[in-house]
């Protein structure tokens, strides 16, 4: 409902429930309001943004417009307020513009200043007795210039949800404290940067800042400090304005040498987009605005890990493999090379003895092109790209039953659910912007959280309900939970008989899993099952999250296909606050496989087996496209050991060592008679290469990502490829052609434009509708309508006539089971501060501080009957290999469970893991494996050293406790008692 109301005279509309503040920002008024940041919501800190309202003096951030109000900003007594109380903060806050590295145009302090035109202040600048804390790696906390506004123990307690930030409003001298007073290196702080990316001022800096950001900011000490002097010097003669004219001077310098680029982050599928502030090559930040996945929000690798661009390891020009050394090589001699061989082999052995991977860190544009390479330039469909080994089964099991492979809704949709439910998936470390919103939800909305997990990870210590099933048991129970409420009519029978076919043979085939067979399998109660039974019906709506945790299983697409049903018969589709989330792992995984890179279908998840499908890309493209059912990646594999595929090309992806069952991998890539590998570092898939293309990261290309919610984002271009590295478009574009192809893009939008051609669900995707942080979810209608939340208005299952289908399940147990000679179970996932196997983390030494190497974790029974501490070597040992690695003796695992993080390539986990797959999809049943563990006479320093977050203890509170800083004696709000805005008043204020 809109409210009329009066701002200086002024008659205006607005929302019942606007904030006044938002309102009088968008008419820019001369308002400071330092504390309040769109994103966080009033804080009430700073008094700056007094104004009258009827008559009374009240902060205009935290009022919201009703009928009639009558708004004046700029009363004298409004004017004196908001003065007095910049005049407070200016007390905590040094103005060394010129000098300092926050001086980039849009510092609250320096603007505010501007804006209210002060000249002197009032009380005199006071250092606070603490010394600045440099102990994270990463950024910086300067008490001295910290005005107390609150902003960055909001974000941390609230959206970050990481509760280590507050103020101890208490204190003579408060400030803001780590974990209630902890150097900050030795706090629960996990390097997000939400607090750095929040503060008004220079308070909070991102040490890659310091120095770089401004022209005289760079200079040492000893010469800056007396600089500083001789301006606070000048200022009670020449007052601010003079002073600050030079500073804005300078600030328009940098304009010149900073640029700013959006981008989107490398790293995991949450899809974060922020500016990254770079000068030539230097990284100054990462500047989070208003992502449409992500808002501020960041993790410590979007915000922090950037070092890996400029690495001295990076791959700068072609090598070539000569007598068995790899020698550097031009362009043209390793691309004739490429095209000779290629040639060689599709003429001596037929075009499916090539095979093509694509990367799921790469492009769309990039997948696209190599698709097309390979079915339209050599003619094979044995093309995949790395979801095989995450999230095909998600995708099978949502294809099964509702029709899109892709998140049912967006990050949103989740945050409004009634109830989440987290199978399989440590969400805090491999999403953890998006676990985020689900902490949010949970400590400010009473979102109810489930977790079911191996591990007792941070999402299962904050749940609701935690549990753990046997390893390999989710379907049991969550068919036994489905059949639960089938059983008890707690089914929503309305949706079931309007949305959905094969209630009747669905029922059937769910009469194996009583309650008491899933307890026996799963070693759950039967009381629990009930629990979660009931928990779902009631809540008023559910999504469940799921990652690797389930797909990685020889049942993945299976268990996958039981959250649907569950989902369905629960009528937990179709409107927000629902839905299945099988969250993407890698940043374009998503993208790879929508973009064409699998065996069996085109871009769009066109069969390629389907003859009109075929017909367009052929009249497209001008070619005969294949027939034949390619290879995937597991699949290709085997033909390698079997002598039947020859050679192989891939970009941006690790497979000798993410790929299950590494010994055999890496032994059948050694067999191949061509290899070229297409990489950013000489990886170790590289070593088995031919020949070694340098490719150029993100940073370095235009393109588009697509994240877990179906998002496509653009990037933009940072900086020049380094040395002689290119971008991977580029490098298939000129292989292509290099083979005859006669392909004519200049630019990534060239391709983007193509795939939309021929693609269905991607109509109206373009450049122009994704310029800057806009962003379209797919399908996207011709005319650019996209679908934040899927199956509003009918399920897209062929054949069903817009409803979905409940699909009946079998009982199945996971293979490799532990047994009298490997006695121990061994899970596997990702870690917070690394990506995968960290080819790219660990080339920050800021991560590499905080996380140096892996090890295995065992808990603390196991690590007292084996007599092992942490740090002591041990050696696993598989069916398939072993690794000698370190030990961490932790609660998280329980009994003769083990885990090991993925991110070492010396001591890489898939050495251990086996060549069973998941049937349906060939995905490897990674976290199916049993070890023996030999305990090794060598102890050594514990492997994750005391600097790492997760050995400190957070103070969680609601918000920022503000009352606390109204009820010191010392604090009343200003009264707007006017005061002469010229000569200083050195004086404390008296209330
Ligand atoms: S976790 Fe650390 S970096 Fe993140 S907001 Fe909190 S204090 Fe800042
Ligand atoms: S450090 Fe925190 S409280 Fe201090 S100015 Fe920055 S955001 Fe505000
Ligand atoms: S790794 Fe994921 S959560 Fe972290 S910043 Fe990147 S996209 Fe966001
Ligand atoms: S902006 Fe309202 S109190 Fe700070």
């Amino acid at each position: 409902m809109s409210v009329e109301f009066l701002v200086d005279g002024q008659k205006l509309v607005g929302e019942t429930n606007e904030l006044l503040i938002d309102i009088l920002l968008r008419r820019d008024a001369k308002v400071a309001c330092v504390c309040y940041h769109e994103q966080l919501g009033p804080l009430e800190t700073c008094d700056t943004c007094l104004v009258e309202i009827n008559g009374e003096l009240a902060r205009a951030c935290s009022t919201r417009v009703t009928s009639g109000m009558i708004v004046q900003t700029k009363t004298p007594r409004a004017d004196a307020a908001q003065r007095e109380a910049f005049d407070r903060l200016l007390k905590n806050h040094m103005l060394y513009c010129t000098v300092c590295d926050n001086n980039n145009g849009n510092c609250t302090m320096h603007n505010a200043t501007k804006m209210l035109e002060v000249e002197h202040q009032k009380y005199p600048f006071k250092p606070k007795p603490y010394e600045v804390d440099k102990s994270n790696p990463f950024y910086q906390y300067d008490p001295s210039q910290c005005v107390l506004c609150a902003r960055c123990v909001e974000a941390c307690q609230n959206v970050e949800v990481n509760e280590t930030l507050s103020i101890n409003w208490d204190d003579p001298n408060p400030r803001v404290l780590w974990d209630g007073g902890k150097p900050i290196g030795e706090s629960s702080c996990v390097s997000c940067g939400h607090c750095v990316t929040v503060c008004p001022c220079n308070a909070l800096m991102e040490k890659s800042m310091l120095g770089k950001a401004g022209y005289m900011s760079g200079l040492p000490q000893e010469v800056l400090t007396p600089m500083i002097d001789i301006v606070k010097g000048i200022e009670p003669d020449t007052g601010y304005g003079s002073i600050l004219k030079v500073s804005e001077a300078e600030a328009a310098m940098r304009e010149s040498r900073t640029k700013k680029t959006k981008t989107v982050c490398t790293y995991c599928g949450v899809g974060c987009s922020f500016e990254i502030w770079t000068r030539g090559r230097h990284i100054l930040k990462v500047k989070p605005l208003d992502g449409p996945a992500n808002g501020i929000s960041t993790c410590i690798k979007g915000k922090f890990g950037w070092d890996y661009v400029n690495s001295k390891e990076r791959l700068t020009s072609p090598l070539i493999r000569k007598n068995g050394e790899f020698q550097k090589a031009s362009w043209d001699e390793a691309l004739d090379l490429i095209a000779q061989r290629f040639t060689e082999i599709k003429k001596t052995h037929g075009p499916d003895a090539l095979a093509f991977i694509s990367s799921s860190k790469c492009t769309n544009e990039e997948s696209y092109l190599m698709q097309k390479l390979a079915r339209g330039v050599i003619g094979t469909n044995n093309m995949d790209n790395c979801s095989r080994y995450c999230q095909a089964p998600a995708t099978s099991g949502l294809f099964r039953t509702v029709g899109y492979g892709g998140d049912s809704g967006s990050i949103k949709d989740i945050e409004n659910a009634g109830l989440v439910l987290i199978i399989g998936s440590n969400t805090a470390e491999s999403h953890p912007v998006l676990a985020s919103r689900v902490k949010s939800a949970h400590k400010l909305r009473g979102q109810k959280l489930v977790v079911a997990d191996l591990r007792k990870h941070e999402m299962a210590e904050r749940a609701d309900l935690f549990f753990s099933p046997k390893p390999g048991s989710d379907l049991v129970w969550l068919c036994a939970v489905t059949k639960y409420i089938l059983d008890n009519g707690l089914e929503k029978k309305e949706f079931l008989a309007q949305w959905v076919d094969g209630l009747d043979e669905f029922k059937k085939s769910l009469d194996p899993f009583t309650l008491e067979f899933a307890a026996e399998k799963t070693g759950l109660t039967v009381e629990l099952l009930k629990q979660v039974a009931h928990m779902i019906v009631e809540a008023s709506g559910v999504c469940i999250l799921w990652a690797m945790g389930i797909t990685q299983h020889s049942m993945g697409s299976d268990s996958s296909t039981a959250i649907s049903n569950l989902l369905l018969v629960t009528g937990n589709y179709m409107r927000t606050g629902t839905g299945a989330y099988p969250l993407r792992g890698h940043n374009n995984v998503q993208g790879a496989s929508d973009n064409g890179a699998m065996p069996i279908n085109l871009p769009g998840y066109q069969p390629v087996k389907d003859p009109q499908v075929r017909a367009k890309f052929e009249a497209a493209w001008g070619v005969t496209l294949p027939t034949s059912k390619g290879l995937d990646n597991h699949e290709m594999i085997d033909a390698i050991h079997e002598g039947k595929l020859k050679c192989m090309y891939l970009f941006g992806e690790e497979i000798a060592l993410v790929d299950s069952n590494a010994n055999v991998v890496q032994d059948a890539l050694s067999k191949l008679d061509f290899f070229v590998v297409q990489d950013i570092f000489f990886s170790k898939t590289c070593q088995y290469a031919d020949v070694v293309l340098p490719a150029s990261p993100s940073l370095e290309k235009e393109g588009t990502f697509t994240n877990t919610e179906r998002r496509i984002q653009r990037l933009y271009q940072a900086m020049e490829p380094l040395e002689d590295s290119k971008p991977d478009w580029i490098i298939i574009r000129d292989i292509a052609n290099r083979l005859g192809a006669d392909w004519h893009y200049s630019h990534p939008s060239e391709i983007c434009a193509e795939t939309a051609s021929l693609t269905p669900m991607f109509a109206g995707v373009t450049y122009e509708r994704l310029e800057g942080f806009k962003s379209l979810q797919w399908p996207v209608a011709a005319d650019g309508t996209d679908q934040p939340l899927l199956y509003t208005k009918q399920f897209e299952l062929p054949g069903h006539n817009g409803k979905a289908l409940l699909y009946p399940l079998k009982y199945s147990v996971p293979t490799d089971p532990p047994d009298a000679e490997f006695d121990l179970q061994l899970n596997n996932g990702r870690m917070l501060e690394h990506f995968h196997e960290g080819n790219m983390t660990y080339k920050s030494a800021g991560i590499r501080e905080k996380v140096p190497d892996t090890f295995v974790e065992i808990s603390p029974d196991l690590a007292q009957e084996r007599g092992v501490q942490s740090g002591t070597w041990v050696q696993l040992v598989s069916r398939y290999g072993k690794v000698r690695v370190r030990a961490l003796v932790t609660d998280r695992v329980r009994g003769k469970e083990l885990y090991m993080p993925m991110n070492s390539s010396a001591h890489a986990i898939n050495l251990l893991t086996s060549s069973h797959t998941d049937e349906t999809t060939h995905t490897p049943a990674y976290k199916e494996t049993s070890v023996r563990m030999v305990v090794l006479e060598e102890v050594g320093e514990n492997p994750l050293p005391k600097v790492n977050s997760r050995y400190h203890h957070p103070t969680p509170q609601m918000g920022v406790q503000v009352e606390r800083k109204w009820k010191r004696i010392d604090y009343a709000m200003p009264k707007g008692e006017p005061v002469p805005n010229g000569a200083p008043v050195h004086a404390e204020p008296k209330h």
